[in-house]
């Protein structure tokens, strides 16, 4: 009998950790590596139930500049030409965690709607949830550019923006008139010229907090000089102590203010994995999002961008990802939600991450190779994988090859087509 993943998290876990909390912002809203056969049960298709199929307007966009072409996405959002999902989302992809039922665990990854313009749009594509930001306290113009480029042999993108953000008080506002439900995080990050870091993101965390369903501490991206260094085991423990007390003077409702989790890279040793485990587990953060970019360069990759500066993401970043994923989930051993994000294209690669301890999971970079319809695609093979290795839900699959040991494949994977 397969355990499951709440059973296995009440061990030793606080009571109350995972369970559903009352909150105004609670709403219901409408979905290691894999053998290379389980890339995905079918390739993502254009769907019939939205309005411009992506593969029309992919050669269009590809020809542009990636910087323009993402503009141009933004514009054709917001327009309402991208199309919007329909019908419910299969009941075996719900899931609750702290007190948000999210119809699906598939998200937006931060960095696509920088400044909060176009979340109620990603969410009527079928997003489970969507993530805002990073927004920096004050406007900044970020790196100058070329700072974005595709690697189209590779399915990757780099990026070196550096938080390009037209700051806090738009995002926050416009963030306070949406109209519609779904699960919005906000991403909070620093300005490059700030000296005591900490001091924005107190300063972010306190705007957004009121407005967001959760909010989301980014010490990860690599385009920012000395970001990372806040992943060290003090710089991360203090920083987190100032946010989290933050956070308790700006929430609405103090008894049950929003999750706060941070966002951490893929490039940590495992003695920063164990580090970074040991200090959220002890200082009350409420998740994690392994991770962010990285600033290797797998071997193999092929564009010939790819000595490009900045941070790489898409299918390169994988394994990577995925290994961090799993040392995270081990060293935390369970007990606190993770968002699995970095190189997922298809329902396999999500429900792998789900198997190596991800609750929840984030796509960006595949979008961009794949579109809109990618969403859809993901959801129905994801629920196909789940169903077809007898799981009635994503919070039963959760860490299954931790628990089960790395030996431990997925029946259902192990049987699919590959695709990619
Ligand atoms: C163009 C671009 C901009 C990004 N900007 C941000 C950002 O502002 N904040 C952040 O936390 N992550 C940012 N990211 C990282 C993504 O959220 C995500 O962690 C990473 O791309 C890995 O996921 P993927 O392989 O699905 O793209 C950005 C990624 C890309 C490609």
């Amino acid at each position: 009998m397969r355990e499951s993943y709440q059973n296995r998290l009440n061990e030793g876990a606080p009571r109350d950790e995972f369970q559903p909390r009352s909150t105004p912002r609670a709403r219901i809203v409408s979905s290691i590596e894999c053998p290379p056969a389980a890339r995905a049960l079918s390739p993502p298709r254009a769907s019939n139930r939205l309005m411009l199929p992506y593969r029309l307007l992919a050669p269009v966009l590809h020809r542009i500049d990636p910087e323009r072409a993402h503009r141009a996405a933004l514009g054709a959002l917001k327009l309402g030409i991208a199309g919007r999902a329909r019908g419910p989302d299969d009941p075996r992809l719900a899931c609750t965690l702290w007190g948000l039922g999210f119809a699906n665990p598939i998200g937006l990854a931060a960095g696509f709607d920088k400044d909060a313009e176009v979340f109620e749009h990603m969410l009527a594509l079928g997003f489970g949830f969507v993530e805002a930001g990073s927004v920096t306290p004050r406007p900044q113009p970020g790196n100058p550019r070329p700072r974005l480029f595709r690697l189209t042999e590779d399915g990757a993108v780099i990026n070196r923006f550096g938080f390009n953000s037209r700051g806090l008080d738009g995002f926050v506002a416009r963030l306070r008139a949406r109209a519609g439900g779904g699960i919005v995080g906000a991403n909070v990050g620093k300005n490059k010229d700030t000296e005591d870091a900490a001091a924005d993101y107190v300063q972010g965390i306190m705007a957004v907090c009121p407005y967001a369903d959760y909010l989301v501490c980014n010490v990860s991206s690599p385009n920012t000089p000395g970001l990372r260094g806040l992943q060290a085991r003090g710089a991360i423990s203090a920083l987190l102590a100032r946010v989290l007390e933050a956070r308790a003077r700006s929430a609405p409702d103090p008894d049950h203010p929003p999750p706060l989790l941070a966002k951490v890279g893929p490039d940590l040793t495992e003695e920063q994995v164990c580090d970074i485990a040991e200090v959220v587990l002890g200082c009350g953060v409420d998740g994690l999002i392994v991770g962010n970019t990285t600033v290797s360069r797998p071997s193999g990759l092929r564009s010939r961008h790819r000595e490009e500066a900045g941070g790489l993401s898409g299918r390169p970043l994988l394994p990577l990802a995925n290994a961090c994923l799993a040392a995270m989930y081990r060293y935390t051993r369970g007990r606190i939600p993770i968002i699995g994000c970095g190189g997922v294209a298809s329902g396999a690669d999500a429900y792998a991450k789900i198997r190596a301890g991800a609750s929840l999971v984030q796509v960006y970079s595949a979008l961009v190779f794949h579109g809109p319809q990618l969403v859809q695609a993901i959801k129905r093979d994801l629920a196909r994988l789940l169903a077809a290795d007898g799981f009635e839900n994503v919070a039963q699959a959760v860490g299954v090859d931790q628990a089960l040991g790395a030996a431990s494949t997925s029946p259902a994977a192990t049987g699919a087509q590959g695709d990619r």
